[in-house]
């Protein structure tokens, strides 16, 4: 088969080599891609958010048997239907089924009608009623805008006048531009060891029918160590989860996952795909801080490499609504993602420094925002490689991808230096 991977970061590149190791996978391509997935598959320079463009290369390219669409945005505005419209065999939920990320209010909703236990919430589309109601509930107190804003969009507020800022900020200065048109507020749920809670995320296959929890991880959401500084994209990962169990899964499969299966379905909306589920420990249990409508960034690139089974088998089986047919095994053992990011990020920062890779030992470079410029590796986005090692147990997949850091060097280069330590001190 000739697959292509929709999507230019870390994660695109970790699925591409996960579908690398596919016996069944003869070629793949990345729609734009980086300078990682130029490695093993071939770039193709199309904005994937121009649909028409991405249909009019579909249509021109025949000998592409399967796509791979993982970014919000495209899955939001319906990517999938379009190709499925020409034919075009996905994997990626529909447009209708996206929607479980591309609203938070949507998502809020959906919890309340089912019972799938989250925060408690109201949502606003009215400033002055959205004010009333903060002032009401007092600090902390959590605000998210309901659109799609590059997971930048949730503000906790620790004080009412924080609140009160945010809420102008999102709702009248339009901070996130339309996401912020209606807005979630939010209890902020305590922890049960640290506050305001532990978290994990468990991406889960579904085809409709069957949902499939893969191995669990744990994101960096900060910029500084010590959970600090502003929220990015991800800083870092490990997996699995050092609270999770078997006990916690089976809970949290009937409590949660498979209850929001069947939602879904219920609503008309039936999810295909990868669906993430963001929970926390709570002191009343574990509870949905959000759902992501596909593959978590940089999740996939700790859980990917532990998996086992072909990925173009599980892919395929979501596709066909077979999934209950296929045993998805994975490894033992712990797997972590260090981040490197180009210094000033999130906010500003400079591209088209040069990259230089030493010894790494066996970890694995995932790419980012990288480019190569005049035969050179540079620097192309705010996160730019990913370091990925496995080891027996989290200290030794740790301690190989610091090591493998050290090697790595570019002007400005920030990284966290506390991957894989979260939720073990105290
Ligand atoms: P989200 O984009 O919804 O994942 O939110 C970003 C981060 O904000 C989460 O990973 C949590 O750390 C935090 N957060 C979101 N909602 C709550 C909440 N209700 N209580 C406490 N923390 C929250
Ligand atoms: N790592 C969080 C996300 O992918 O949204």
């Amino acid at each position: 088969m000739n697959v292509l991977v929709i999507g230019n970061g870390g994660r695109e590149h970790a699925i591409l080599l996960a579908l690398k190791k596919s016996r069944r996978v003869e070629k793949l391509y990345c729609m734009k891609g980086n300078a990682g997935t130029a490695e093993i598959a071939e770039n193709v320079d199309v904005d994937y958010m121009n649909i028409d463009a991405v249909k009019q290369y579909a249509l021109q390219h025949p000998e592409i048997d399967y796509y791979v669409v993982t970014p919000d945005d495209p899955l939001a505005v319906g990517l999938v239907d379009e190709l499925e419209s020409i034919g075009k065999r996905c994997f990626g939920p529909r447009k209708n089924a996206a929607i479980i990320e591309s609203s938070k209010a949507f998502a809020k909703e959906l919890m309340k009608k089912y019972k799938i236990p989250t925060a408690e919430s109201q949502t606003f589309d009215n400033y002055g009623n959205a004010l009333e109601y903060v002032r009401s509930k007092g600090a902390p107190i959590v605000l998210k805008a309901d659109g799609l804003a590059l997971g930048k969009g949730v503000l906790i507020c620790e004080t009412l006048e924080q609140a009160e800022e945010g809420l102008k900020e999102i709702m009248l200065d339009k901070a996130f531009g339309s996401a912020g048109n209606k807005i979630v507020i939010e209890e902020c749920m305590r922890g049960l060891k640290y506050n305001p809670g532990e978290e994990v995320s468990v991406l889960a296959f579904t085809d409709g029918k069957t949902i499939v929890p893969m191995i669990t991880s744990c994101d960096h959401k900060r910029i500084y160590d010590d959970d600090k500084g502003l929220n990015t994209g991800g800083m870092g990962t490990f997996s699995p989860c050092p609270f999770w169990d078997e006990k916690l899964e089976k809970q949290v499969l009937k409590k949660i996952m498979i209850p929001t299966m069947k939602a879904m379905n219920a609503e008309g909306r039936k999810f295909k795909g990868c669906l993430y589920f963001g929970l926390m420990r709570t002191d009343k249990g574990m509870k949905v801080v959000e759902y992501n409508s596909r593959f978590g960034d940089p999740e996939t690139q700790v859980v990917l490499p532990m998996l086992k089974t072909d990925l173009m088998d599980i892919f395929e089986a979501v596709t066909e609504e077979k999934l209950s047919d296929i045993k998805i095994e994975w490894e033992d053992g712990a797997c972590v993602c260090v981040v490197l990011a180009s210094g000033g990020y999130p906010i500003s920062y400079s591209k088209g420094k040069e990259i230089t890779i030493g010894d790494i030992g066996d970890t694995v470079i995932v790419h980012a925002g990288t480019a190569i410029k005049d035969g050179k590796l540079v620097t192309n986005g705010g996160r730019v490689l990913g370091v990925v090692a496995k080891g027996k147990h989290i200290e030794e997949a740790r301690d190989k991808a610091y090591k493998a850091v050290k090697n790595i060097h570019w002007e400005n280069m920030h990284y966290r230096t506390d991957i894989g330590v979260k939720y073990r001190k105290g």
